[in-house]
């Protein structure tokens, strides 16, 4: 039985998001839709779900004391980790002690903070294809790994990273000791370990959103939504359209993978698997067991969007994944380095017909910060695909 309460009274249902960037900002209003209570943590103020929350708190989420402080005070009935660089192991160990139920599962925060949990466990404990990777942690054993088994061209990434921060393709020995030097200036951590893995000549790659949600009888059940697919610039998300067409076996193949990574991750809510296509050859890369960037798109394209998959599943409601019409996004830039930023010509953007746009209302701009996104729906994906970047364009942001 899901009860959900009163916010904002004693019979309240809480919920906490570590991290209220833009995807946390959607989850946090499908949540507040249906009268939870919420609580919008992020590392500085006025971030984009902290504007739509109950409650806005600013700590350092990946110092453990802080977290613990602050989760034994706010008693939240879920939390809900919207990025990687978190005090996991103090989630496990406040989940074990059954103070908060961590979403999916503490557990599967700790394995996808870093590359090498979700590796490991993905090639190693479940057999999944992946592209051969070698972990290494000095230049001199990179060169080694690149000598002996990965070869060229491979990519080296930090450990501790996302959006292709630290990330670079080496083609030839010319270019390993500039890599290194670059996954060390680019990782959130100082610790130097990095992955290089065999460059996978792939011919699209796809997100493959899977919910966990519970069924009548009370088991989790697995539910798929149509394949993202998606074009990334230096590792960055810029433009995702749904749905790609697959064949049916590289399909069967991604749902395949897909399910055995989220029951082994367990718990309930949505994950964004991340897969290489070849003709009906697929790899693993990543998953994040939360909505997904390339996952934006669902905010046109499905009856419920990633975010209310994501709310329905985690508070125990059933699910539909079921595609409303096949839509595209693309994502808007700052452009500019500046706090406050204005956008002009909103209305020209939304005079394309069957478009929309998310502006996140984030308080710094960066020339390559992800400051909105724009979004079109139609009959015909590439004409979508089309529109969005057409409407992205339109939208000019610039310093006040
Ligand atoms: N082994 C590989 N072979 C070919 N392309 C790759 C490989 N690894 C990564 N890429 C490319 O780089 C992109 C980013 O890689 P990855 O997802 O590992 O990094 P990330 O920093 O976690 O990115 P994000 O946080 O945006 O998902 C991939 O989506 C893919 O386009
Ligand atoms: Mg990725």
């Amino acid at each position: 039985m899901t009860t959900l309460g009163t916010p904002l009274s004693a019979t309240a249902t809480k919920v906490m998001l570590l991290g209220s960037g833009e995807l946390g900002k959607e989850v946090l209003i499908a949540l507040q839709r249906l009268g939870v209570e919420t609580i919008a943590v992020d590392r500085y103020d006025n971030a984009p779900g902290q504007q739509v929350a109950h409650h806005a708190r600013t700590i350092t989420m990946s110092d453990p004391a802080q977290l613990k402080a602050l989760i034994e005070t706010e008693k939240p009935h879920l939390v809900v980790p919207e990025i990687e660089a978190i005090a996991t192991p103090m989630l496990e160990e406040l989940e074990a002690a059954g103070a908060v139920r961590v979403i999916p599962t503490a557990r599967a925060a700790r394995l996808t903070m870093d590359r090498e949990g979700i590796r490991r466990l993905a090639a190693e404990t479940l057999g999944l294809p992946t592209s051969p990777y070698v972990f290494c942690d000095s230049l001199a054993e990179l060169q080694a790994a690149i000598d002996g088994k990965i070869g060229y061209p491979c990519i080296v990434k930090p450990v501790m990273s996302s959006s292709g921060k630290g990330q670079s393709k080496i083609g030839g020995p010319a270019d390993v000791k500039a890599a290194w030097d670059y996954a060390m200036a680019g990782g959130r951590v100082s610790h130097g370990r990095v992955i290089v893995e065999g460059f996978i000549d792939f011919d699209y790659e796809i997100t493959q959103l899977t919910v966990r949600a519970l069924g009548a009888n009370g088991q989790a059940e697995t539910h798929f939504c149509e394949p993202i697919g998606h074009v990334q610039v230096s590792g960055d998300y810029v433009e995702s359209w749904q749905p790609h067409p697959m064949h049916p076996k590289a399909l069967e193949e991604s749902r395949r993978i897909a399910k055995a990574v989220s029951d082994n991750l367990g718990g309930q809510g949505l994950f964004g698997v991340e897969l290489f296509v070849k003709g009906e050859q697929v790899w693993f890369s990543e998953v994040s067991p939360r909505p997904h960037d390339t996952g934006m798109v669902t905010l046109c394209t499905q009856w419920q969007n990633e975010f209310e998959l994501h709310a329905r599943a985690i508070l125990g409601l059933p699910v539909s994944t079921a595609l409303k019409s096949p839509g595209a996004s693309a994502v808007i830039y700052g452009g500019v380095d500046a706090h406050g930023i204005a956008f002009d010509d909103v209305e020209k953007a939304l005079q394309l017909p069957q478009t929309d746009l998310r502006l996140f209302g984030k308080p710094e701009s960066f020339e390559k910060r992800r400051m909105g996104v724009a979004l079109a729906y139609d009959a015909d994906v590439e004409q979508a695909r089309v529109r969005a970047k057409q409407a992205a364009a339109l939208v000019r942001p610039r310093a006040a």
